[in-house]
C-alpha cells in the first residue's frame, strides 16, 4: 500500500498550529484508503489532534524540541451503515492510529444537508397543500429552517436514523424578512439521511401576521413596516479610531503576544475559537493561567407548550457546529480600529478543506480608566488608560447571531462575553390573541420565552499544573461575642475537592465566587496564587427535571462544575447530542467522583441568558450581553497595571486644577 504523501514538515512550526487545508485533505485520504470508504462515508468534523498536555508542556520547555507527531482527529458518519466512527490519523506516518465505532451516536447536521432539507420539504405535496391553505401563492419564497428534532420520548428514537423537524416561514419577496411571517402549526418531520418527509403535522391555520418587519434600509421605510420610521437619522457624525503606529500586538502564525499576554489561537469546526496556553509575562517569567479555553456547548430551551414550539430545544454547537457557521468578518463592520483577521480552515463532508475568510478578529480597544488617584493635598492626579485585546468570532445559527468575545486586559483580567443578536424565533397568533408563554412583538406575531445557556470549558493551569478550586462566600458573623458591634463578616472557603462536591450554583447575595488556586506557588505574602471566576448575569433553568429539556440539558442545572482534566471529556452536553435523550456530558463525567486536590483540572462555567422577548427585540434584536470574568487573586504581588505609561494626551498629566489654564 502506498503511503499518502505528507505535507512538508516545515509547514508547521508549533504543535498547536491548526490543520492546514492540505492536512485536512490528507487526513481524509488516509481514512478513505485504510478503511476502504465509499461515497456514503461523510466526514463530520476534522480538526487538529491536539498533543497531550504533558507532551506539549515538555515540548515548550525543551531547548531544541523534536517535532511532536502531527495528528488529525475526525468523526465520520457512515451513512450506509448508520454508524458513527471516531478516528485519528497520524499525518506524518500516513496511518490511522484510531478507528472506533461509537454505538448509538448520531452526528450533527452535516453542512451539505442544511439546504437539501429545504428542497425536500418544498417538494412534498402535503407541505405544499398546507402552505396553500395559508394563502401562499409562491412557495418558492418560503424558508424552511431545519430545526433538530430533540428527543421528547421513545417516539423520537432513531428508527428512521436522524430526524429533523423543520419549520416554515413566508417571504413576500426574496429580500423580505421571512421570520415576520411564521407558518404556525405546521411541523414537518424528515429523515435526514434519506431526505424522506415522514410526517407533515398541520395543527390548523393561524393567519400569517399582516405586517412586514424589514430592517434593510431599502425595504424598512415602506408603508406598513413594523416598527415604522420616516427615514434614517441624519445627525450621526463619524467616529474614527486611528492607531497611527499600528496595533500593539504581534501575530506570528497563530501565536499572539500583546503587552504581557502570550497565547495561541486555535479554531475547530465544532467549537469555533479556542485559546491555548494563555500566559502572562511577569518579571521575566511566562506564567501560565489557562491551558485551553473554549465554548463547550450551548443549549436553548423554549418555554411554549404550543405544538410548533414545545420541541424547540437546541444545542447550537453539538447539533450544528459553531466553527462551520462562522461569519466572514469583512461582511459588515464588526470591529473598529486596526483589525487583524485570521482565516479558519474547516472541512466539508467530502473531507475537502473549506477556508472561512476572516473568521477570527483580533483588535485592541480603549476601555476607559484603568486606575486613578488624585492627591487633594498635592493636587496631583495619576490616571492610566485601560486597554483590552479583543479576540472574537461571530456565528449565524439560522435566525440568531452569536458573537463570542475573549478580552485580555492590561490589569491581568480575562473576560468572556457572548453578544446575542439576530432575529428571535417567532410564532404567529390569531388576531386579538395574546400569548401565555411569550410576548407580542408586532400584530399577530410573538416571541416565545426561552433561555440561552452557554458552557465555557476552562482547562486551568494557574502558575502551572496542580490546581485546586474553592468556593468563597461572604458570611455575616452571628450577634454575640464574635460580633460585638454588629458589623463583622468574614469569608469562608469551601474546598471543592471531589467531583461530587464540585457541582455548584450561584449565590450573589453571599458574593459567591470560585477561586482556582495553585497551592505550590506562593506570592510575596506567602499566599497560594489564584485566579477567581466572577459570575456575571445568570439564571437557572425553568424546566421540570424529568422532561426532555431537564434530561438533555442536565449540565445547565449547575453553574459551576469542576472535573479532573481529561482530553476525552470536551462537551458539557455530551459528545453526540442529536436525538440523545440525556443525561450526558457533565453529569456523566462527574459521576466518576474523581479527586480534585492539587491536580490538573477543568472548570466548566454555565451561564444563562434569560430571554423574555420585548417588542424592541423586533425585527432584529439589539445586542444582549452576558459573560464572566477571571480575575487575578494574589496571582500578582500588587496592581499589575502600575507600570502602564502615563497617557500621552496633554491634558491628562497636568495638575487637575490647572487643566483649564494650561490648555
Ligand atoms: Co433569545
Amino acid at each position: 500500500m502506498n503511503p499518502v504523501e505528507s505535507p512538508a514538515a516545515t509547514a508547521v512550526r508549533h504543535p498547536l498550529e491548526p490543520l492546514t487545508g492540505d492536512e485536512i485533505r490528507l487526513a481524509a485520504a488516509i481514512a478513505r484508503r485504510e478503511r476502504n470508504l465509499g461515497p456514503a462515508a461523510r466526514f463530520v468534523f476534522i480538526s487538529l489532534g491536539e498533543p497531550a498536555r504533558a507532551d506539549l508542556i515538555a515540548w515548550e520547555a525543551a531547548d531544541d524540541p523534536a517535532p511532536l507527531p502531527r495528528m488529525a482527529a475526525f468523526n465520520l458518519w457512515e451513512r450506509s451503515e448508520g454508524v458513527l466512527y471516531e478516528g485519528v490519523a497520524d499525518l506524518g506516518a500516513g496511518t490511522l492510529v484510531r478507528w472506533d465505532a461509537v454505538p448509538g451516536a448520531l452526528p450533527p447536521f452535516l453542512w451539505e444537508e442544511l439546504l437539501g432539507i429545504e428542497e425536500a420539504v418544498k417538494s412534498d405535496a402535503r407541505w405544499q397543500a398546507a402552505v396553500a391553505a395559508r394563502g401562499v401563492t409562491d412557495p418558492s419564497l418560503c424558508m424552511v429552517d431545519p430545526w433538530p428534532s430533540g428527543h421528547t420520548g421513545p417516539q423520537d428514537d432513531p428508527v428512521h436514523g436522524r430526524i429533523a423537524r423543520p419549520l416554515t416561514f413566508v417571504r413576500t419577496s426574496p429580500n423580505d424578512h421571512g421570520y415576520a411571517r411564521p407558518v404556525e402549526g405546521l411541523v414537518v418531520t424528515i429523515a435526514i439521511d434519506t431526505m424522506e418527509v415522514l410526517e407533515v403535522e398541520d395543527h390548523g391555520v393561524v393567519p400569517l401576521p399582516p405586517h412586514p418587519g424589514n430592517y434593510e434600509p431599502e425595504l424598512m421605510y415602506e408603508p406598513g413596516n413594523i416598527p415604522a420610521f420616516d427615514g434614517p437619522r441624519t445627525d450621526v457624525k463619524p467616529i474614527v479610531i486611528t492607531q497611527p503606529e499600528g496595533p500593539s500586538f504581534t501575530l506570528d502564525g497563530h501565536h499572539l503576544t500583546w503587552q504581557k499576554w502570550d497565547l495561541r489561537i486555535g479554531f475547530t469546526p465544532r467549537e469555533g475559537l479556542v485559546l491555548h496556553r494563555v500566559s502572562y509575562l511577569d518579571g521575566g517569567r511566562l506564567r501560565p493561567i489557562l491551558h485551553r479555553a473554549s465554548l463547550s456547548e450551548m443549549y436553548i430551551p423554549y418555554a411554549d407548550p404550543r405544538p410548533t414550539h414545545y420541541r424547540k430545544n437546541v444545542f447550537d454547537e453539538g447539533e450544528v457546529g459553531l466553527g462551520i457557521l462562522a461569519n466572514p468578518l469583512q461582511l459588515g463592520c464588526d470591529c473598529l480600529g486596526e483589525i487583524r483577521y485570521l482565516d479558519a480552515v474547516v472541512n466539508d463532508n467530502d473531507g475537502e478543506p473549506m477556508v472561512m475568510r476572516n473568521a477570527v478578529c483580533i483588535h485592541e480597544e480603549d476601555r476607559g480608566i484603568a486606575w486613578k488617584h488624585t492627591d487633594f493635598r498635592t493636587e496631583k492626579a495619576e490616571v492610566r488608560r485601560s486597554r483590552r485585546l479583543v479576540i472574537s468570532f461571530i456565528a449565524t445559527v439560522g435566525n440568531y447571531e452569536y458573537g463570542y468575545f475573549w478580552y485580555l486586559s492590561n490589569d491581568g483580567t480575562i473576560e468572556y462575553e457572548v453578544k446575542l443578536s439576530g432575529v428571535i424565533s417567532s410564532g404567529a397568533l390569531a388576531p386579538g390573541e395574546t400569548p401565555d408563554h411569550g410576548n407580542l412583538v408586532a400584530p399577530g406575531l410573538y416571541g416565545p420565552h426561552h433561555q440561552h445557556f452557554f458552557c465555557v470549558r476552562l482547562d486551568m493551569c494557574v502558575d502551572g499544573p496542580g490546581n485546586s478550586v474553592y468556593e468563597v462566600d461572604s458570611v455575616a458573623v452571628p450577634p454575640g461575642e464574635e460580633n460585638p458591634y454588629g458589623n463583622a463578616w468574614v469569608t469562608r472557603a469551601l474546598p471543592l475537592d471531589s467531583e461530587s462536591v464540585a457541582q455548584r450554583t450561584l449565590d450573589p447575595m453571599a458574593g459567591r465566587y470560585w477561586k482556582i488556586v495553585n497551592n505550590g506557588s506562593l506570592n510575596r505574602l506567602g499566599q497560594p496564587v489564584a485566579y477567581k471566576l466572577m459570575p456575571g448575569g445568570n439564571v437557572s433553568p425553568m424546566w421540570q427535571p424529568d422532561g426532555q429539556q431537564g434530561r438533555r440539558g442536565a449540565f445547565c442545572a449547575k453553574h459551576l462544575w469542576v472535573t479532573a482534566h481529561d482530553p476525552e471529556q470536551m462537551y458539557a452536553g455530551g459528545a453526540y447530542v442529536w436525538q440523545n435523550p440525556g443525561p450526558d456530558g457533565l453529569p456523566v463525567y462527574a459521576a466518576a467522583d474523581r479527586d480534585l486536590t492539587d491536580t490538573d483540572l477543568t472548570v466548566w462555567y454555565v451561564f444563562g441568558a434569560h430571554h423574555i422577548v420585548r417588542p424592541e427585540d423586533w425585527p432584529v434584536m439589539p445586542v444582549a450581553r452576558i459573560g464572566f470574568e477571571l480575575k487575578p487573586l494574589g496571582f500578582f504581588d500588587g496592581n499589575p497595571a502600575l507600570d502602564l505609561p502615563r497617557p500621552s494626551s496633554h491634558a491628562c498629566h497636568h495638575h487637575a486644577h490647572h487643566q483649564e489654564v494650561t490648555r
